[in-house]
């Protein structure tokens, strides 16, 4: 079992391993001060695991409530918020309560702002179920709930108490899944970690999962220290998603966040290799290093198209457009680029 902590504007441990969740009542009551806990999971998470997260709260002492919506991103809207506060605010939680969100992203970005939002703020614990929730959403305090103009348009920077990660409940995940979540440890990889890049290459989808997270929420850790808000270094993390993005929305979200990321980070690698700026052998090993763990990388989507939908991207700042570009493997840069290029490195990168 390994344990990272973050210092943001508030300290935090990350608990990654197998059995974590085996000793949530414990970990939970050693944050003090609540009395009552309020689940949050989805309709998939919570017969899996939600009833002995419950009973293990129940004997450590907590009064607890349990908020289930439907499983998905469509269940990430304002409705839901809705629900969940007025549900918080029914069964009277104070402000020295907390929230517990059992799920993936999804479950972890809507609990998260309804903790940030309700009696102006209360606490919660991170539970990921999922690679991608491990490795990325649950950790560094962005939450959001989507609009009906665009996904994560609403929501609040909230750093969790505590983020729980038993490795065990990746196992029930469905492979597809799973797979999403391996875009953003490939991610990792080419930002900022040659070995752990290395290691995907050799291990591929049998990869040391407590080590491999571990390393992801080290390196995540590390960007949120320096750029708890997102006005700079946290930019990076968006490598594959300008482009990515836009590929998702033309999909109307039938595909999945990870596989847009995914052919997001091959299209930057293409162009950025086109133009000079990454080596053909990297270029080759992103691309591969995709394919290997059955990951996309490609779209059948014209450059013009995409070009409009990655346009309306929250991303974009006036009359430019940031995009990461991959330099080497462990290396990328922040590049500005005129709205007007945009399409050309969408072209270069088809
Ligand atoms: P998700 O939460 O929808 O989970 C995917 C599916 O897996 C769901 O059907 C869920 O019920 C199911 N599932 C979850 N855990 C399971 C388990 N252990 N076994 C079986 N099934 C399980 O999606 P996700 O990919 O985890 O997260 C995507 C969301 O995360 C998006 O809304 C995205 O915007 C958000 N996100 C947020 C951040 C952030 O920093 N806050 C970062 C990246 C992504
Ligand atoms: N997932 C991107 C970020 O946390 O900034």
């Amino acid at each position: 079992m390994k344990t990272v902590t973050v210092s943001a504007s508030k300290t935090y441990d990350i608990v990654i391993g197998s059995g974590v969740l085996k000793n949530v009542g414990q970990s939970i009551q050693a944050l003090g001060r609540a009395e009552k806990v309020c689940i949050v999971s989805d309709s998939t998470v919570y017969p899996l695991y939600g009833e002995a997260l419950r009973s293990d709260l129940e004997k450590a002492g907590f009064e607890v409530e349990v908020f289930v919506f439907p499983a998905g991103e469509a269940s990430k809207i304002g409705e839901t918020f809705l629900a969940l506060l007025n549900f918080l605010a029914e069964k009277k939680l104070t402000r020295s309560d907390l929230i517990v969100a059992l799920g993936g992203g999804v479950v972890g970005d809507l609990a998260g702002f309804a903790a940030a939002s309700f009696l102006r703020g209360i606490r919660f614990v991170q539970v990921p179920t999922t690679l991608l929730a491990a490795v990325d959403s649950s950790v560094g305090g962005k939450t959001a709930i989507d609009l009906p103009a665009g996904k994560n348009l609403a929501g609040a920077f909230c750093q969790p108490s505590l983020v729980l990660c038993d490795t065990d409940t990746l196992l029930s995940l469905p492979g597809d899944i799973f797979r999403d979540g391996c875009a953003e440890v490939i991610k990792y990889g080419v930002l900022y970690d040659p070995k752990l890049f290395s290691h995907l290459e050799e291990k591929g989808l049998s990869f040391d999962r407590e080590a491999v997270i571990t390393r992801c929420v080290e390196l995540k850790r590390d960007v949120v220290a320096q750029d708890e808000f997102d006005t700079g270094l946290r930019m990076k993390l968006n490598l594959g998603h300008t482009i990515g993005h836009g590929v998702e929305a033309m999909s109307c979200f039938s595909l999945s966040h990870g596989k847009a990321v995914a052919i997001g980070i091959a299209m930057i690698a293409r162009a950025t290799a086109k133009f000079g700026m990454l080596s053909g052998p990297d270029c080759r090993r992103i691309l591969a290093v995709l394919d290997a763990f059955g990951l996309p990388t490609h779209t059948e989507y014209e450059a013009d198209a995409l070009y409009a939908y990655t346009l309306s991207d929250k991303k974009r700042a006036g009359s430019t457009v940031k995009l990461i570009v991959p330099r080497t493997i462990g290396q990328c840069d922040i590049l500005p680029v005129p709205v007007e290029e945009l399409k050309n490195w969408i072209q270069a990168g088809l």
